[in-house]
């Protein structure tokens, strides 16, 4: 999401004249894009800009500016820790950031934009230019009413808005004019997308934050939800090959979702579905909705359903409470449900959070320990599964020439493998089966068919 705000950002600036360089020493602008998620993303922020102030004390005409997360986290408290930066706009302001900065460069006042409590989300959004011709995110909801109890997200990007489905499929569309063959839709929980026509839908955000451990709605039941829909009208779309989408909330992942990975050609098989903790004591207490049984119970029914779906995951380690019985739950969720890759974070208390009036009372160490375990617990089974892919042949994406080896290609198979091999007849953008021959943990190595 933060990646693809950046993209945003450089494309609004490049249609108002302005050039991205790579270098700082020749910048007149310098725009740190920012994510407030876990401490250690805000400590490297801090760092980085604080190593600016020699250039800045240089440069009497350089602007400094933070924009995003971070800057609604912190509003002014930026400008009096960081008295170099001339300009604060946050992640639900983004959009006026062409204007601020032409206030900006006509007087010498700082600027501070972070008034809006949601983004509007935009009908139509240009950018010039992509980080890939290939791939492209495409937001279909902005912010999250979820309140998981550690995570600062609804703070700093605001309630949940869905962008309209008319203005989602221009959007690809367009993209596939431009030679686009995969898109990755985006949301903080793309299972809860309200479908509307060209507005923007607000959905109620008074409920706060209740501690429900198992108020778990069975699937089959519910009526189909407007994000499978939506899946379904996009995978109509001429010469789009590929759909994924990130992230979804286990609460909401059903069984009409899986169908829809199965059954439609172009969603890949692929789905990150973060679990959190293995332990629904920990659960409970991070307001995720469901238990570990019901986690194990979507992963069944998804495994069922999808064959060959890779599944992804989010782990914390260390949340308020967790004690060594906890953490080995979550060891053994992950040895049964085995991963094809997962992300480990530490728990970092969260200003605002309801988690953060809990004591922080796992010791860094402890932290630092079950980190190093889980790691290489997921990396074993990474491996073993990258392993069991050799002599397989996958339709791989061409995507991008290595960057450290311009003699090959790489790109992923449908369920995001990344797979490496040498050039051939084929370009950029083209599917091809490749055949794999060997693997590490993170990578596939192949050859053309
Ligand atoms: N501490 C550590 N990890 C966090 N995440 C979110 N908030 C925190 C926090 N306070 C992790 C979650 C989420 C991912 C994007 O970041 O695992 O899924
Ligand atoms: Fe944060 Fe939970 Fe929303 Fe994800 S679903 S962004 S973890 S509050």
């Amino acid at each position: 999401m933060n990646a693809h705000d950046s993209e945003i950002i450089a494309g609004m600036l490049r249609q108002r004249g302005y050039k991205i360089i790579d270098s700082l020493d020749n910048a007149d602008i310098v725009l740190f894009n920012t994510c407030s998620v876990r401490q250690h993303a805000e400590a490297r922020v801090w760092g980085k800009v604080g190593e600016l102030k020699k250039l800045k004390a240089q440069s009497a005409k350089l602007k400094i500016g933070i924009i995003g997360c971070m800057a609604q986290n912190y509003k002014e408290k930026i400008f009096e820790r960081l008295p170099h930066v001339d300009l604060v706009c946050g992640a639900t302001n983004m959009y006026d950031l062409p204007d601020l900065l032409k206030n900006l460069n006509n007087s010498d006042k700082k600027v501070l934009a972070v008034n809006k409590s949601q983004r509007d989300p935009r009908k139509k959004i240009d950018i010039s230019k992509r980080e890939n011709s290939v791939k492209a995110f495409v937001s279909i909801v902005e912010g999250c009413d979820n309140y998981c109890s550690y995570c600062i997200v609804p703070y700093v990007r605001g309630p949940e808005v869905s962008r309209p489905v008319n203005v989602i499929v221009d959007e690809i569309k367009r993209l596939v004019d431009d030679g686009v063959k995969e898109v990755m839709l985006l949301g903080q929980n793309v299972n809860s997308y309200k479908s509307t026509v060209d507005s923007p839908q607000l959905t109620d955000n008074k409920k706060q934050f209740t501690v429900y451990s198992s108020q778990f709605t069975g699937d089959s039941k519910n009526k189909k939800n407007d994000f499978v829909k939506l899946l379904e009208k996009l995978n109509k779309i001429e010469g789009l090959e590929r759909i994924r989408f990130m992230t979804s909330h286990p609460k909401d992942a059903d069984e009409d979702l899986f169908k829809a990975i199965s059954g439609l050609p172009r969603v890949c098989e692929h789905l990150h579905l973060p679990v959190q903790s293995g332990s629904s004591r920990i659960l409970g207490l991070m307001n995720r909705g469901y238990t570990r049984e019901d986690y194990f119970k979507k992963i069944e029914s998804l495994k069922k359903t999808v064959k060959d779906c890779a599944i992804t995951t989010d782990i914390i380690v260390g949340f308020p409470t967790e004690t060594e019985k906890d953490f080995n739950e979550t060891i053994k969720l992950m040895k049964e449900v085995e991963f094809d890759s997962a992300f480990i974070f530490k728990y970092s208390p969260r200003n605002r959070t309801k988690a953060a009036l809990l004591k922080d009372d796992v010791e860094y160490e402890i932290k630092q320990e079950r980190n190093q375990i889980l790691l290489q617990l997921q990396g074993d089974i990474s491996k073993k599964k990258n392993e069991a892919l050799v002599g397989r042949t996958l339709e791989v994406l061409i995507e991008d020439v290595n960057k450290k080896n311009k003699a090959e290609f790489v790109g992923h198979s449908r369920q995001d493998k990344l797979v490496i091999f040498k050039k051939n007849k084929h370009s950029l953008g083209k599917l091809v089966n490749v055949r794999i021959s060997s693997s590490t943990n993170h990578t596939l190595i192949g050859e053309t068919e």
